[in-house]
């Protein structure tokens, strides 16, 4: 039986908490790739926006910021169920880029063509070394084009809400369903409504439909695909 050498370079996208984070760091631990989580790079612009008090409305302020911001993200140094560690300017941000007032306004900052220019460029320098699974909105159509594999992970609305909800009381914190799931739509209205790399499968992603699949069904699938 010969093995067929799996895919060098993967991109996964889809929409908010489709599981495509705990798809792509399985994955990617798997096939011993490295895992890029390019969400990061855009929460940690927005983290960094709303530190300084800068005006997230506008465009030129905040594509220079993300032009000029120093993010470092590295393997973890703490066991609390982060997959890598954020750092800006020595502080580590890792949680603090997941916080509700970045969520409020990460899409905003996402938007800005500049914004993605110096990202995307940046994204794209690193997955074009190959073995590796990056993880995003748009990688399988702007950022990496050729990607060997493209998979595109979604899941209805109602059913992410679902997923994000037991997530938070599983933690132990106050949660309203409805309330989730209202930004769930509202994320995916500005994510694919937005004239720059809106979020959608590319002509030649594989798309994977998680609602009646649980993670570890996902994986087998998505590993088959890989063979
Ligand atoms: O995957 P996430 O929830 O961490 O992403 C945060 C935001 O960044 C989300 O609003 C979509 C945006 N994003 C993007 O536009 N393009 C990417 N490649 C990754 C994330």
């Amino acid at each position: 039986m010969t093995n067929k050498t799996p895919p060098s370079i993967i991109a996964l996208d889809g929409p908010a908490a489709s599981g495509k984070s705990t798809l792509g760091r399985t994955l990617a631990d798997t096939l011993g790739y490295l895992f890029f989580d390019t969400g990061i790079m855009y929460r940690a612009v927005t983290w960094i926006a709303l530190q300084r008090d800068l005006n997230l409305k506008d465009e030129a302020v905040i594509t220079e910021l993300a032009q000029k911001a120093q993010i470092d993200i590295r393997p973890p140094s703490q066991n609390d169920g982060r997959s890598c560690d954020v750092t800006i300017d020595e502080r580590d941000v890792t949680w603090e880029i997941r916080d509700a007032e970045v969520e409020a306004n990460v899409s905003v900052v996402s938007a800005y063509a500049g914004v993605r220019k110096a990202l995307s460029e940046q994204q794209r320098r690193i997955g074009m070394r190959g073995r590796v699974v990056m993880v995003g909105r748009d990688i399988g159509t702007v950022v990496l084009p050729d990607a060997d594999l493209k998979i595109y992970l979604d899941a209805s609305a109602e059913e992410r809400a679902k997923r994000r909800f037991d997530e938070l009381i599983a933690r132990g914190e106050k949660a309203s369903y409805d309330e989730i799931l209202r930004k769930v739509i509202e994320r995916d209205r500005i994510d694919s409504t937005r004239a720059v790399a809106p979020l959608r499968p590319a002509d030649d992603a594989v798309i994977v439909d998680s609602d009646k699949m649980n993670a570890g069904q996902v994986f087998a699938h998505v590993m088959e695909l890989c063979r």
